[in-house]
């Protein structure tokens, strides 16, 4: 069985799927559910519930580059720090270099700033547009050493799609 569930708008891989042919079985039904919508925040929203549902995020969100800070936008998960200043955490740190930062154990990361004490590793990644750092997706897991190669692979794929919509 490839398929878990079914729900309104989205096909759940099944779980014991590779991680790539998850996100593989993903892909096109992103590109669906933000056909047709030119809504950016409506798209942000609804690719952070389908990620987080089909892959089983603890939390998944936007923060969007204002001034010298970052500010909250759309997310999915527990309630989250609203601005992070250049440099700091591990989100302020993707924006200050220009890196995807894999976390695989945020109490080891020096300055990680613990919006959920639930979370225990974090990948980050950076959207470009125009060679500026426009967004940064965040992305928690309420396991350690959850994220790896695949996921860095294939969360900056989507973030490469998501700079275009902007
Ligand atoms: N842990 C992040 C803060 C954002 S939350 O995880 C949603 C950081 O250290 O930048």
């Amino acid at each position: 069985m490839y398929i878990r569930k079914v729900s309104d708008e989205l096909i759940i891989p099944e779980k014991n799927l590779k991680k790539e042919e998850r996100y593989q079985l993903l892909y096109p039904q992103l590109e669906a559910l933000i056909a047709g919508e030119k809504d950016l925040f409506a798209n942000l929203g609804n690719l952070c519930a389908a990620l987080k549902e089909a892959m089983g995020f603890l939390w998944i969100g936007f923060y969007r580059v204002e001034g010298d800070e970052l500010v909250l936008s759309s997310f999915q998960g527990p309630v989250a720090c609203t601005r992070i200043k250049k440099g700091k955490g591990v989100c302020g740190k993707a924006w200050e270099l220009n890196e995807t930062i894999l976390v695989p154990n945020v109490d080891e990361f020096p300055g990680h700033i613990a919006c959920s004490s639930a979370s225990k590793s974090e990948i980050v990644i950076p959207i470009v547009k125009d060679q500026k750092v426009v967004f940064i997706l965040d992305v928690d897991s309420n396991e350690l050493n959850h994220f790896d190669k695949v996921d860095e692979a294939a969360l900056q794929k989507i973030a490469v799609r998501i700079a275009a919509l902007l």
